[in-house]
């Protein structure tokens, strides 16, 4: 439906697991995408390479929701491709997801200059993200890093107090993590960023609630 050429499989655009073009879903997505694709609202269109709109497989059970596209990802389109990326695909395999039962977005789709998180940026994104959503309809959202999760749910205590717990955004379950780069950076977190996994693992294979 909706990756790029450098992302492998029948996530490519008119891959195997796509939905046909005809299909309403896939009609509102890629008009969806060209928006987004030529959005100026704010100054970062002047500066990136790439908008970075998403990865993953249409109606994914579980969207993992970061905070703005790195170098990497600016170079490529897609999210999560760099260190981080690795990281979080690394997670992704252990709490036993496959390939179409995922999507990954930011929630700001432009890299700001410095990979400063800009909350300007994210006003202006916000529309997007909740478009995203709503076609995107994922049974699980899972946020990484505080950026992410304060987009989602502002009223959350901080990352490393909601980390591993489930929350709600409306009636769907909302799974805070640590922002993968924090796992790779901080002893202390690479430890809580593995407990918090088998937290979510045991979450989506548990009783309703875990999608
Ligand atoms: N960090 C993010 O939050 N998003 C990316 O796409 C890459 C790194």
């Amino acid at each position: 439906m909706d990756g790029r050429a450098t992302h492998p499989g029948p996530l490519r655009s008119g891959g195997a697991s796509s939905p046909s073009s005809s299909d309403p879903f896939t009609a509102a997505w890629v008009s969806l995408r060209r928006e987004i694709e030529s959005c100026r609202r704010c100054p970062l269109h002047r500066t990136r390479r790439h908008v970075v709109v998403y990865r993953g497989g249409p109606r994914p059970r579980v969207l993992f929701i970061g905070e703005a596209p790195g170098e990497a990802e600016d170079r490529s389109g897609l999210p999560f491709v760099g260190r981080s990326g690795r990281r979080l695909d690394q997670a992704i395999t252990e709490v036993g997801l496959r390939d179409g039962e995922f999507g990954i977005l930011n929630v700001v789709k432009c890299r700001p200059p410095g990979n400063r998180f800009l909350s300007e940026a994210a006003r202006k994104c916000r529309p997007f993200l909740e478009r995203q959503l709503v076609l995107l309809e994922p049974k699980v959202i899972v946020t990484l890093g505080a950026h992410a999760l304060a987009a989602l749910d502002p009223t959350a205590p901080t990352v490393t107090v909601a980390a591993g717990r489930e929350r709600r955004w409306g009636t769907t379950p909302l799974f805070p993590l640590l922002h993968p780069a924090a796992a790779l950076h901080a002893p202390k977190y690479r430890v809580r960023w593995e407990t918090d996994l088998r937290a979510l693992s045991e979450f989506l294979s548990g009783p309703p609630g875990g999608g």
